[in-house]
């Protein structure tokens, strides 16, 4: 009956949100980008994908790979996901032709099975971590000896951002030069313990309508924005190096001045593609604003915003400042319908500063949920299973 058995590996996956960010690619195919870049591992606690992957002699040949993501089934024939599969499948049959005792794994349909443990809806980084989920869960059940630095390079395939989602704590992205992308691949700067004063709020926007995905949208301004190449060459460059350090030395105050301008900048490229592409919104203006204003009542930098392809603020701030910077938006959205406050401590914080009216109304208005988060681990193994021993969905 060995040929019957269901082999599964479990694992979750963290998001990120990156401080100096990825924007462009030099080739498509590879998904090899234009500039290195850096984020932050948000906790799973949070945010976080847990993937099954499981495969099987009595999986029938003819169903081929499945994903059934969230519930519902997923199309995997995209050139990305193709990429990890194959990938990962080769790693594991050079391991089988190595050492013919193992099971061939590697000739087995994958029944992947994954689920978020927030809402897709929120426009939140859901492919980073499931791109990671996927490729890291495969690789426990393949038993490949990969680094995480290795399987990056694999996840990448699937999504850029994905790549830096295979480590907790600071991680960066570093471009690489090679033209076959064997050396464009995510490290880790710091430990999640390095700096674990790390807070994030996200405050979800809610967009009336889905805008450009980050995919066609870097593509746009990689050949239309001429201010692009400037951020390229001279500005990503310079704010890896200040942030690294900044991390290193837990500087916040560098760390977030590099936040916000590296954010305005890659926004910027955005309004200089032609026709423009404009992520952000008013709410995410306000929210800019707000932080701007915190940060003065404060008298030094508290709080950094930063924006993805989409209208949501990610605010980072230091445990010591929560008062200062949730108390400001908390009471912000006071009576608005808002879901995500941590804990009931967070009612007794007096209001950090009091907002300008119109900043104040359109927060309130166009805010629609916030994650109070924190810095986080990397993926990690777990025994909580979505495929059952028989093989079905569990
Ligand atoms: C703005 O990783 O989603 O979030 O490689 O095409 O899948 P693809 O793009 P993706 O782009 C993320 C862009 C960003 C910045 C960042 O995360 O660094």
């Amino acid at each position: 009956m060995s040929s019957e058995k269901v082999y599964r590996a479990s694992t979750t996956a963290p998001v990120n949100i990156a401080v100096v960010k990825y924007w462009g690619k030099r080739d498509a195919k590879l998904n090899l980008p234009t500039n290195s870049s850096l984020s932050v591992t948000l906790s799973q606690d949070d945010l976080r994908t847990l993937t099954t992957a499981s495969c099987s002699a009595s999986f029938p040949a003819s169903e081929g790979d499945s994903l059934l993501l969230n519930g519902s089934p997923s199309d995997i024939s995209g050139a990305r996901t193709q990429a990890c599969l194959r990938e990962l499948r080769a790693r594991r049959a050079a391991l089988e032709a190595a050492d013919p005792s193992l099971p061939k794994l590697s000739t087995y349909p994958l029944r992947l099975v994954s689920e978020n443990n927030f809402p897709t809806a929120a426009g939140l980084a859901s492919s980073a971590a499931g791109f990671a989920a996927l490729v890291r869960a495969v690789a426990n059940l393949y038993e490949l000896k990969d680094t995480p630095s290795e399987l990056s390079k694999i996840a990448r395939q699937g999504s850029g951002s994905a790549c830096r989602s295979l480590f907790g704590g600071y991680v960066a992205w570093r471009m690489g030069d090679k033209e076959d992308g064997t050396d464009s691949m995510a490290d880790q700067v710091a430990e999640a313990a390095h700096w674990p004063e790390m807070r994030a709020l996200i405050l979800v926007v809610s967009a009336a309508k889905k805008g450009v995905s980050s995919s066609s949208g870097m593509q746009q301004t990689v050949a239309t924005s001429g201010l692009f190449q400037q951020r390229i060459t001279t500005v990503v460059p310079e704010n890896m190096a200040i942030m690294e350090n900044a991390i290193a030395e837990r500087d916040f105050e560098k760390f977030a001045e590099v936040t916000m301008r590296d954010s305005n900048s890659f926004h910027a490229t955005c309004a200089d593609t032609y026709p423009p592409i404009f992520y952000m919104n008013d709410v995410s203006r306000a929210a800019i604003r707000a932080v701007e204003a915190i940060n003065e009542k404060a008298g030094r930098t508290v709080a950094a915003y930063t924006f993805d392809a989409g209208p949501n603020a990610v605010i980072y701030y230091l445990e010591k400042d929560t008062e200062a910077v949730v108390g400001t938006f908390y009471h912000a959205l006071q009576g608005a319908d808002i879901t995500g406050w941590k804990n009931e401590s967070i009612k007794e914080l007096k209001c950090g500063i009091s907002l300008d009216e119109n900043v104040a109304a359109l927060i309130k208005g166009g805010v629609s949920r916030v994650i109070m988060t924190s810095v986080g681990e990397g993926p990690a193994p777990t025994e909580e299973f979505l495929v059952a021993e028989d093989g079905t969905p569990a």
